[in-house]
């Protein structure tokens, strides 16, 4: 939790300043945000234990999202991406939303699901019949394999049973249901169904091969709302046009991969800073995309009574608090304790705030002046900089370089000389 996400001009600072005041703000010290330093950040030795053949590390941009207010609370959000652009426009959208109260979700609780297959049974119908009536044996045993998750309030709760038609002929799905709580959930599942294929081979009298989770974590689903100022968005055109763009995504697969993409970009950069498994919630994202056999957008806009925009979004996403990459990861720390988030359904929640945030952005730019130019103002700061701007001259020269059009690095050094000639130095 901050005490305010609403840190106004906070890219006219230098990275010191920027995290004077994310730390001031999220209650933590700069020293604490200190790992955030390439130098400090995932040492070679840690890093060795993570993967296999290591010889280097990667280092990615981590910026702070502002302004989001997340089911009544002031969240600062770290984001980690190469792409420029994402970060100022995830935060421009969560100012929009704030004036109507930020973003409220909902979720269906931490239930990950793991598949065992089993084939070569002989009579399908009968074994899944059998399997059913031994569900609470089946659930007993899941649950005697990790104590400490059903401590926690965790554990096995459902089991389901398909008969699916392959080209090998009927398998026998058994779907273990597990309520992981913090943890993204794949080491417990995968564990479980490890240790249940035998029993469960030998009640249907069949062979078990595959003992995996499923990324496709519908029973782990996260809402968000918000609605989005009509003022601010750009008035009431930008808002019908933005409904035309969410029908088009609604409608068409080749516009839905675009605009699925766009709420990846804030999804993934939160998922990354905080260690998860980006892979994993792509998977599952796309999944639940595809609907009546159709790939679709994974949220919609429509206009409010009083000409506001309503924004909601649906997706799985499995991300959890305790380990994997989340504690191992020193950036990560930092970036879960500038959250303020005590639990995975917390996360969760400013995840898919997020991804609703960038994707609005998004089709606003689109609906609006393309998407080209916000791009080229961003760009013009970087040029700026490495035109040699100090940092209280980078917005100047950017704002000059766009003015005229002209964000070539020769033109920002031009505009740097004439600006310092034009500035009395202090005697
Ligand atoms: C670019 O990274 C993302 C967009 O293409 C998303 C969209 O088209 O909605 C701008």
């Amino acid at each position: 939790m901050a005490s305010t996400s609403r840190l106004t001009g906070l890219r006219d600072s230098d990275i010191a300043g920027r995290r004077e005041r994310v730390a001031e703000s999220a209650g933590l010290t700069p020293e604490q945000l200190g790992v955030l330093d390439p130098a400090a950040g995932l040492s070679l030795e840690a890093a060795d234990h993570m993967i296999e053949n290591v010889v280097g590390v990667l280092g990615v941009p981590v910026g702070i999202g502002t302004n989001f207010v997340v089911d009544g609370v002031d969240r600062l959000v770290p984001m980690a991406t190469e792409e420029p652009s994402v970060v100022a426009a995830a935060s421009n959208a969560a100012r929009m939303a704030r004036e109507h109260g930020g973003f409220t979700t909902s979720d269906t609780g931490p239930v990950m699901i793991a598949q065992i297959q089993l084939v070569e049974v002989p009579d399908p119908g009968a074994a899944a019949f059998r399997l059913r009536e031994a569900a609470p044996e089946i659930l007993a045993a899941a649950d005697a394999q990790d104590p400490v998750l059903v401590s926690f309030g965790g554990g096995a709760r459902a089991l389901e049973v398909r008969e699916l038609a392959t080209r090998t002929g009927v398998q026998v799905i058994v779907h273990l249901h597990v309520d992981v709580r913090d943890a993204m959930g794949a080491n417990a599942v995968n564990t479980m169904a490890e240790a249940l294929a035998p029993r469960l081979a030998e009640i249907a009298g069949g062979r078990a091969i595959l003992r995996i989770l499923s990324n496709k974590a519908d029973q782990r689903i996260v809402r968000a709302r918000a609605t989005f100022d009509r003022d601010l968005l750009g008035g009431a055109d930008v808002v019908r046009d933005i409904v035309h763009a969410s029908a088009f995504a609604e409608a068409d697969p080749y516009r839905a991969a675009t605009h699925n993409k766009g709420i990846m970009n804030g999804i993934t950069a939160v998922v990354l800073a905080t260690g998860n498994d980006t892979r994993a919630v792509e998977a599952g994202c796309h999944s639940h995309a595809v609907r009546g056999g159709i790939y679709r957008a994974l949220s919609r806009f429509e206009e409010t009574p009083s000409g506001h925009l309503a924004g909601t979004l649906e997706v799985p996403l499995a991300v959890g608090l305790v380990g994997g990459a989340t504690r191992a990861h020193p950036v990560a720390q930092a970036a879960v304790k500038i959250l303020g988030i005590a639990n995975a359904s917390e996360l969760g929640a400013v995840i898919a705030s997020v991804g609703l945030a960038q994707n609005l952005a998004a089709c606003r730019a689109l609906a609006a002046e393309g998407i080209q130019r916000g791009h080229m103002t961003l760009h013009a700061r970087t040029i700026a900089a490495s035109a040699g701007a100090e940092p209280h001259e980078v917005a100047l020269v950017a704002s000059r370089i766009v003015a005229e059009k002209k964000i070539r690095a020769e033109y920002a050094t031009e505009v740097l000389a004439e600006l310092r000639a034009a500035t009395p130095v202090a005697p």
